[in-house]
């Protein structure tokens, strides 16, 4: 079987890397892939918003599974244009990527269906977001509504942060039209956790749960990122577990109820206090980086769990875990999520011991040498026994691979 990977990160990556060990699977073509991927896979030229192109070489080399990693290529509607032409894809339709495109959308969504979430409003203009911050206490939370490479949040402290804030998104158009509608929602305190469930048939069926580390400092302190390093899996209680499975119920009646047809990865955010888990948003796709600790955990063919999920058979009995614990470390380039440098080469990664495997998020691969080609540059990843033993394989491995500046959290899994 053939299978096309979409994407250029490290989710995409662990992905690859899961559905080369399936024994139906003898090819991989990644648009584009990256330095890591090139090891195991054809790296295809073709930009992943390039829906014509992708959707020509699918049907030119007869692609028997397209898995589409990020979001905008769904956002897009690819999975639509590659069903009308019979070519099987792993990922939601347009409709249903509405959850990521729009967060007005999925607030609605929420609502409608007594989902627990945060208090909001919604609005097209300056004036009468403004005129209602009176309705609201600090902190509060401007978002804009559209896709804004993880950047749309914007937490405010006050009513000058605010006023700022609706300013740049309304008036600096500082996220062009996708900051054309602005969500304004009471702040939520709390612990984060994400889970991403696959859906199949509209049925939510949830995967073990990765804990991310969204900001860049060891203490959760500084600015976000895209996530900088992960474990799975996470324990939860027995109230919180309950409190999980009303919420993916409640899911499932709306997505019927909506006649919307979803079919892929949903990745719920939430924000728990007390076990009593409220959602923040959604996403319509894998994470990054919590396929790189899920991929490796995962205890079944992916091949044919994502094409179960596809065909709307699949059964909880179809995904299985390892008990092990993984735990990946992210090296980045020094002056990540601001600016950054590319291009540095990376030493070592023939060093790393066979039990810990290194996913590239942003890596190019020039006569045989790598070079750092993103903020996010490598994803170590080790199994262990527990998480302390995942967290000591994965840090004694860091340190035999060095580029110039580069960085990472040294406090990943500790917490
Ligand atoms: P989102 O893109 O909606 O996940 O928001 C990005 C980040 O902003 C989240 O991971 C949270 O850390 C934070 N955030 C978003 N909404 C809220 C909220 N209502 N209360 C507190 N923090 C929030
Ligand atoms: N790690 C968070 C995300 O993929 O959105």
């Amino acid at each position: 079987m053939k299978v096309l990977v979409i994407g250029n990160g490290g989710r995409e990556h662990a992905l690859a890397w899961k559905l080369n060990e399936s024994k139906s699977v003898d090819k991989i073509y990644m648009a584009r892939g990256n330095g890591g991927t090139e090891d195991f896979c054809e790296n295809l030229d073709i930009d992943p918003k390039n829906i014509d192109k992708l959707l020509l070489f699918a049907e030119e080399n007869k692609i028997d599974l397209t898995v589409v990693g990020p979001e905008d290529p769904l956002c897009m509607g690819i999975v639509d244009a590659f069903n009308e032409k019979n070519l099987k894809v792993f990922g939601p339709n347009k409709a249903c990527a509405r959850f990521e495109k729009s967060k007005e959308f999925t607030k609605k969504f929420l609502e409608k269906y007594s989902i627990p979430t945060a208090k909001y409003q919604s609005f097209e203009n300056y004036e009468d977001a403004k005129n209602c911050l009176k309705d609201f206490s600090y902190p509060l939370v401007v978002k804009a509504d559209g896709l804004c490479l993880g950047k749309g949040v914007i937490i405010c402290q006050n009513e000058e942060e605010a006023i700022d804030a609706l300013e740049k998104i309304f008036k600096d158009k500082i996220f062009g039209g996708e900051g054309n509608t602005v969500v304004i929602e009471e702040f939520l305190t709390g612990e984060e956790a994400s889970v991403l469930c696959l859906v199949s048939n509209n049925r939510l069926f949830p995967l073990e749960r990765a804990k991310d580390h969204k900001q860049i400092y060891d203490g959760d302190k500084g600015p976000n990122t895209g996530g900088v390093g992960t474990y799975s899996p996470v324990k939860a209680s027995h109230d919180l577990e309950v409190n999980l499975e009303k919420i993916y119920k409640k899911i499932e009646d709306g997505l019927n109820k909506e006649k919307l047809n979803y079919s892929g990865i949903l990745f719920v955010g939430f924000m728990i206090e007390e076990d009593k888990p409220k959602v923040l948003e959604f996403n319509v796709r894998f994470g990054d980086p919590e396929t790189e600790v899920l991929m490796p955990r995962l205890d079944v063919d992916l091949f044919e769990l994502l094409n179960k999920t596809i065909e709307g058979k699949l059964e909880k009995e179809d995904i299985k875990w390892k008990d092990e614990t993984c735990l990946t470390v992210i090296m980045c380039s020094g002056g990540y999520p601001g600016s950054y440098e590319k291009g540095k080469e990376i030493e070592g990664l023939d060093q790393v011991d066979e039990d810990t495997i290194v996913f590239h998020n942003g890596t190019k691969r020039s006569d045989g040498k790598f070079y750092t080609n993103g903020g996010r540059v490598l994803s170590i990843t080790s199994l262990g026994k527990n998480l302390e033993d995942a967290r000591e394989k994965a840090y004694k491995n860091v340190e035999k691979i060095k580029f110039d500046k580069a960085y990472f959290r040294k406090d990943i899994g500790t917490k």
